[in-house]
């Protein structure tokens, strides 16, 4: 069942009319039942907003107590909610200690940094690009080679691949790119000494000692693992004719919550017609949490690598208006981001709120 009054486009998001804006209008992220509207203005044309409900961006690589050599203390959160906790960290030693988090799956990305990963499944080099998924209760410890900084998502449910529907299971990565640790025994073979295992659980610490290193599995099976999936091995798709959701990008899906991946792409070169940028829209069945990790954000005027954009439920965000001239010659986006979508509202921690920037409601004024 569809509607349609007054002027509109037939085709969503391809050629629409001169001096109006389209907005999406949609539940369940952009699945649900939706409707375009077709505006005079566009909805974030404000030019005050009161209240605390208003589009955020924050150089979170500015929080204070990003400690570096600590992995847990120097870990600061900046957005969070009953499902997902969202985080920086940095390192420039290795883990003192090892570590397993009894409360959450975590999803690291690396934005900046290599090393090593060792856990129980074996060990894995770690590089700029890579998504490390490590599930609840498995032992790991970061030794990095560099400093490394490190988006943080520690889910509370489960991390899984999203099914591919009608693009066939091999869409976007063949999971087969995806590596997984083969274990090393030999390394620790005849070690004497003493390591510590720190365990997190229901946000208290315990610190367990062992006369031996807690590593020593020397071989596993199973479908449960440890995940490295660099974004150079994700085949984002596209369309010549037609702008895709957000979702078409989705790469790991939580409870309550999905994580994307904008990589360099195409844009809609195949119809002067099609919309480049994204459209307007409340999103107002989730949060939308964006990680600018490298290249040029053409979307958004003024945003740099390292920067996070958070734009909750029931505020407009959607192009900068500078943005949309310059997609117009654009045929490609150098740009790579992580986003994070969340069913339930996210909070702002003090730390996040701290390096919120006070203007950034005003960038499309
Ligand atoms: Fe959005």
């Amino acid at each position: 069942m569809q509607f349609r009054k007054g002027l509109t486009t037939t085709q969503a998001h391809v050629d629409v009319p001169a001096g109006l804006y389209e907005e999406e209008y949609a539940r369940q992220g952009f699945f649900g039942r939706t409707s375009h509207l077709y505006r005079s203005q566009a909805p974030v044309g404000w030019t005050d907003i009161e209240g605390d409900l208003r589009p955020e961006c924050l150089r979170i690589e500015h929080m204070a107590g990003l400690a570096q050599s600590d992995f847990w203390e120097g870990r600061v959160a900046f957005l969070q909610n009953d499902d997902v906790v969202i985080s920086l960290s940095r390192l420039d030693k290795p883990m003192p200690y090892y570590f397993r988090n009894a409360d959450a799956d975590e999803v690291f990305f690396v934005h900046k940094g290599s090393g090593e990963l060792e856990t129980d499944f074996g060990p894995l080099a770690y590089e700029v690009g890579d998504y490390l998924v490590i599930p609840r209760g498995t032992v790991y410890r970061f030794t990095p080679a560099e400093l490394t900084s490190l988006l943080v998502v520690e889910s509370f449910g489960e991390v899984s691949i999203p099914d591919r529907g009608m693009l066939g299971r091999h869409a976007l990565f063949d999971v087969d790119v995806i590596k997984t640790p083969t274990p090393d025994p030999a390394r620790y073979a005849g070690l004497k000494g003493e390591w510590k295992l720190r365990i997190k659980r229901t946000g208290r610490f315990t610190t367990v000692t062992y006369p031996f290193n807690p590593i020593n599995t020397v071989g596993w099976k199973g479908d449960l693992t440890v995940w490295q999936l660099n974004v150079r091995d994700i085949r984002p798709v596209m369309s010549e004719r037609y702008h895709l959701p957000p979702s078409a990008h989705t790469t790991w899906l939580l409870k309550n919550a999905i994580i994307c991946s904008f990589l360099p792409r195409s844009l809609e070169n195949g119809d002067p017609g099609a919309m480049k940028v994204p459209f307007y829209h409340s999103n107002i069945d989730f949060d939308e949490v964006l990680f600018y990790h490298a290249g040029d954000f053409f979307s958004r005027a003024g945003i740099e690598p390292g920067m996070v954009t958070f734009h909750a439920q029931g505020i407009h965000h959607g192009p900068h208006p500078k943005a949309v001239e310059a997609a117009k010659d654009k045929t490609f986006t150098e740009e790579q981001a992580v986003m994070i979508d969340t069913k339930n509202p996210l909070h702002l921690t003090e730390a996040g709120r701290s390096v919120a920037m006070a203007d950034y409601w005003k960038s499309w004024m």
